[in-house]
């Protein structure tokens, strides 16, 4: 192998999901140096589709870094939800109940939009960086080791970001650490469809047949869920199976149309949850899908991922800026209470929504608290409160005695 091409930063984020570009914003925003390392190609990037529900916090997060004008202009706010039990429609109306709203908005509208900003900036992301490997974590000269086509790469910095999702490598440099699962016996099929949503609330069907989710992503692109087996395979769904459930299980008997049309993405997502702890190992900090994984009922995955950077660029700026290094420890116990509380909220809208068998004690169970949530505005303003967003933890202040 020839010479090895080393650049400088002062971080180094692994991953351009949005907790990674999220990150470098924040960073730049503050005037510390960054490097984005990204497996994948910027098409790649820029084609998932996932998420689709910001959360107040987040929209107003975008909003401060100036990344927010196609998102003011194109993002459809929802005042609320619905939940349909067993086909009858109930709304919940978050700006009656919290006063703010939430916003339908892609996840890789998200992405393109923060790309798009960050390249126009002179900032640096590097695509297609393969066997991306941080070492020497434990030291204050962390060192980020990738390869670009033939050229070996390395990044020396101060602070390695690990944002590369449940499937990176940056978990497994955290020794020692707890990782708490858990495993729903389901998983959601998805699919994007060319058919124009006939409201603007999502619905979230509880009915005999398992769960449903009707959503969207702008006037003219309906996205779809169905609860499935956990095993099930996409070749068992051709498109009437899939309309024919959907007309099922959504409430089409309480008024509500069902557009049909062309699909036009489909995929299968697990169910599950996890946390590693701690979100921090020497000059490594973990964010988003690196450290935690909530199921999708909630609609949390990227807000939490965006959620956690707030908190790690302060840290970081505290680190780099004025010398208080010790601050690094304060990052996994800032983050991990909402961190928990949001996975609690993803879990009980997941063991309320969905069928879980047969057993006609827990279907009864699933009702009650679902009338409990319909009939009292408590109950309605507690789930109102989460789906909006919990505010952001923020890093304690210090008192200079
Ligand atoms: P990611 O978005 O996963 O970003 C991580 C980035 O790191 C990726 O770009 C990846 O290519 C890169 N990477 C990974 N390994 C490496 C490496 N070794 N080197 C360099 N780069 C690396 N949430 C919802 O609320 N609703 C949904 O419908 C929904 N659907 C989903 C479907 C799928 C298939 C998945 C995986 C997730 C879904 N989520 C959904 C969750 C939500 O999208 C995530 O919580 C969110 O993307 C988390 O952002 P992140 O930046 O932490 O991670
Ligand atoms: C979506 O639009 O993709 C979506 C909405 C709400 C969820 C999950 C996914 O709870």
């Amino acid at each position: 192998m020839g010479a090895v091409r080393a650049d400088d930063t002062e971080v180094a984020i692994v991953g351009a999901g949005p907790a990674g570009l999220v990150l470098s914003h924040l960073l730049a925003a503050r005037g510390i140096d960054c490097v984005v390392l990204e497996q994948r190609s910027r098409e790649y990037v820029e084609g998932r589709v996932r998420a689709g529900v910001l959360e107040h916090p987040t929209v107003e997060l975008l909003r401060n870094l100036g990344v927010a004008e196609r998102l003011d202009r194109e993002g459809l706010a929802h005042r609320g939800i619905q939940l349909a039990v067993d086909g009858v429609r109930h709304h919940i109306d978050f700006v009656e109940l919290t006063g703010h709203s939430i916003t339908v908005y892609g996840q890789r509208e998200v992405v393109r939009d923060l790309i798009a900003a960050r390249l126009t900036a002179g900032g640096e992301i590097v695509f297609e960086a393969a066997d991306v490997m941080p070492a020497a974590i434990e030291t204050n000269r962390p060192v980020v080791r990738f390869r670009c086509g033939d050229e070996a790469r390395a990044v020396r910095c101060r602070i390695v970001a690990g944002c590369d999702g449940s499937h990176g490598q940056c978990a497994g440099l955290v020794e020692p650490r707890t990782v708490a699962e858990h495993a729903y016996p389901f998983a959601w099929l998805g699919v994007l469809a060319e058919a124009a949503p006939t409201q603007d609330e999502l619905i979230y069907a509880f009915h005999e047949r398992g769960f449903a989710l009707y959503s969207m992503r702008s006037a003219s692109i309906t996205r779809l869920y169905l609860q499935v087996a956990p095993d099930e395979q996409l070749g068992a769904w051709p498109d009437d199976r899939i309309w024919n459930e959907l007309a099922t299980r959504l409430p089409t008997g309480d008024g509500f149309t069902l557009n049909t049309g062309p699909i036009i993405d489909r995929g299968i997502t697990a169910m599950h949850s996890s946390v590693t702890s701690p979100m921090r190992h020497g000059n490594l900090l973990l964010a988003g899908d690196a450290a935690h994984i909530v199921p999708a009922t909630g609609a949390k995955g990227m807000n939490l991922a965006i959620a956690d950077v707030s908190v790690m660029a302060d840290v970081i700026e505290q680190a780099l800026r004025h010398g208080r290094t010790e601050r690094l420890g304060e990052y996994s116990p800032t983050c991990l209470p909402r961190v928990w509380r949001t996975q609690q909220f993803s879990h009980r809208m997941t063991t309320m929504l969905h069928r879980f068998g047969d057993d006609p004690f827990q279907r009864e169970l699933q009702r009650a608290e679902l009338a409990r949530i319909t009939s009292s505005v408590a109950a309605a303003t507690d789930l109102a409160e989460h789906y909006v967003g919990l505010p952001f933890a923020r890093l304690p202040e210090v008192v200079h005695q």
